[in-house]
């Protein structure tokens, strides 16, 4: 949801500016903008509507800007439509300040109506403009200070960018409820929303803690705390190259990160230690983990159909009742937290700003928290009592697939290493299953290695106007899951329902040549899901069932079939995952879309 980046060296920022943009694209597309400051404390800024290209070609391939400090912003609207005006970078009114932002300033009406009282007028409908105002009104010949006072004017969640013309060897930045790390460069140092934006030039970061200020020049980087206190922290290095942020020769990121799972399964089950799951930073006594009366899991999407799988697994193997909700919904039913409430959330960034408050209220009503997370120091992770890492290292395009298939992963860790703590389940049985696991990434490198089925059955489709998915059990979380992939890349109206329900109302959609997903992996529901097929069959539906072989006998019934490497049917879910991200990519590309960046769509939803 926007992405920042923020440059101070000696050479020229605009294009330095412009790499870091393409990378943070995904976070936002609709409009993007520069802003850089000379020696002389001149700011020029250019913004465009559109995509990173339209701010290119205007900038002519950024040769028009000339300083070496800058900040630049890649927008997806929340306040004011796409346009010019409203992209960022905004200016003060004397001009003398420039600011990018990502977050919400919810309180913007409020700090409108006091500047507009006090002669200061408006240019743009976000909530972003009065910010440039505030830093003038607040200025009185210190910077931080004037940063200090302005912060604590503010409302809501926001990473921001900041120049002033009287500072042109450095610029500033915060964060409070958005992402922002400082990459350290060599006489030079930057900021961006996430480290894959600085790959080409660094892999040593500091990430930021919560409503602290960077003063960021060539040589230097100053941190300092709310009250103004110098702060320092550790730096932190990350292996990964530049590579990581490209698409590699695959067409789509989306495709090159389905690929990536075996790969990313490998690194999350990597906390099998033969026969044992060591969870590096999840530390439970026994006596913790055997008190445990309730787990609630948490998350937004599919990082919530995740959550799904979960329940399914761990009350199944722990026998410890399970709720899962959908973060938005969470915090305000007022959920009921006891004593020995565990609250897992789930976020592949880290910063979904639901998750993220349907944790704080979890934690202020009491109960121990625990987060599956993917991106390394993010806020959730940050605030969580306890954190898994998913490790599938970083997801660009929009649509989730390792960040999801990990999530997964994660949980069947968490359930597995709770099971043998309690001894839920015979040891027989605790070993079939971490054996399935150990197994998991070469199941996925076989469904990768023969795509063409789901290719032609993707081709078949693409013209389709609805899509229906059914599934019992953890096959209905596969179907939710399948449903989002289609739907969000494709734009195909799709679905999903437990098969067991589609007769009380939606099977009168079904109309002949309707296709209908049958997830058929579960062999104890294989019966009923089998019936269901029937059902929608007789009305003239087309199925296409995703199964394991053990219910063979699908292919009797379905117009085509799908099956599944061999797998326990608690772990299959992650197979059936990677043949619907495969049939919903394929189908987005049939259809030539933008399958990356989707319409109307972000990466991170940093706004509640
Ligand atoms: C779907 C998708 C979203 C995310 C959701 C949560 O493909 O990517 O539904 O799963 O926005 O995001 P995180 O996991 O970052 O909290």
């Amino acid at each position: 949801m926007c992405g920042i980046v923020g440059f101070a060296g000696r050479k020229q920022a605009a294009p330095v500016l412009m790499d870091g943009l393409k990378k943070l694209e995904y976070r936002g597309y609709d409009s993007s903008g520069v802003a850089v400051i000379d020696g002389d404390g001149n700011i020029e800024v250019v913004k465009a509507k559109g995509r990173l290209q339209s701010l290119i070609d205007k900038t002519d391939g950024d040769k028009t800007l000339h300083g070496s400090v800058g900040v630049g912003h890649t927008r997806w609207a929340t306040h004011g439509e796409p346009n010019d005006v409203n992209s960022h970078p905004h200016l003060s009114r004397d001009g003398k300040f420039a600011v990018v932002h990502n977050g919400i300033i919810e309180n913007y009406i409020e700090l409108r109506e006091f500047l507009i009282v006090r002669g200061y007028e408006f240019r743009s409908e976000t909530d972003t403009e009065v910010i440039a105002h505030l830093l003038e009104y607040y200025y009185g010949g210190d910077m931080l200070d004037c940063m200090r006072k302005v912060l604590n004017k503010l409302v809501g969640s926001y990473a921001l960018g900041v120049l002033y013309s009287g500072t042109p060897e450095a610029f500033y930045a915060v964060r409070k409820d958005s992402p922002l790390v400082v990459g350290l460069g060599d006489g030079e140092n930057f900021v961006a929303s996430d480290m894959p934006a600085l790959l080409r030039h660094t892999r040593r970061f500091i990430l930021l803690g919560e409503g602290e200020i960077v003063r960021v020049a060539a040589d230097s980087v100053d941190i300092f705390n709310r009250n103004m206190e110098k702060v320092e922290h550790e730096i932190v290095t990350v292996d990964w190259d530049e590579a990581t942020a490209e698409k590699n020769g695959y067409p789509h990121f989306m495709l090159k990160e389905i690929h990536e799972q075996p790969r990313a399964l490998a690194a999350v089950l990597s906390r099998i230690k033969g026969d044992e799951i060591v969870l590096d930073n999840v530390k439970f006594t026994a006596d913790e983990i055997k008190n445990i009366a309730k787990i609630n899991i948490i998350g937004c999407g599919s990082a919530y159909h995740a959550g799904i799988i979960g329940k399914y697994f761990i009350e199944r193997v722990c026998r410890k009742p399970v709720e899962v909700d959908l973060a938005s919904e969470f915090r305000y039913r007022k959920p009921i937290i006891g004593k020995n409430t565990l609250t897992i959330v789930i976020s592949q960034s880290g910063e979904t700003a639901d998750t993220l408050a349907a944790l704080r209220e979890a934690k202020r009503l009491g109960s121990r928290t625990l987060a599956v997370v993917n991106v390394l120091g993010s806020s959730i992770a940050r605030e969580a009592d306890d954190v898994l890492y998913t490790l599938a290292g970083p997801e660009i395009a929009v649509a989730t697939t390792k960040g999801y298939t990990t999530q997964v992963a994660a949980l069947y860790l968490i359930g597995l290493y709770f099971a043998g703590v309690i001894v839920s389940i015979p040891s027989e049985e605790y070993a079939g299953l971490l054996n399935s696991l150990k197994n998991l990434p070469a199941a996925v490198e076989e469904i990768l290695a023969a795509p063409e089925k789901i290719q032609y059955l993707a081709a078949q489709y693409a013209g389709a106007r609805d899509v229906f998915f059914i599934g019992r059990g953890m096959d209905y979380a596969s179907a939710l899951e399948g449903a989002l992939k289609l739907k969000e890349i494709s734009y195909i109206h799709a679905e999903a329902y437990p098969a067991g329900e589609l007769k009380h109302g939606t099977i009168s959609l079904i109309e002949k040549g309707s296709p209908v997903i049958t997830v058929a992996v579960d062999p104890d529901l294989f019966e009923k899901t089998l019936s269901n097929a029937v059902e929608v069959a007789t009305r003239g539906a087309s199925v296409i069932a995703v199964a394991a072989k053990t219910n063979a006998r699908i292919e009797q019934k379905a117009d085509h079939t799908v099956f599944i490497p061999e797998c326990s049917p608690l772990i299959a879910p992650v197979l059936t995952a990677v043949v619907l991200q495969l049939f919903g990519y394929y189908v987005a590309a049939a259809k030539g879309l933008d399958i990356d960046k989707p319409r109307n769509l972000a990466k991170s939803v940093t706004v509640e």
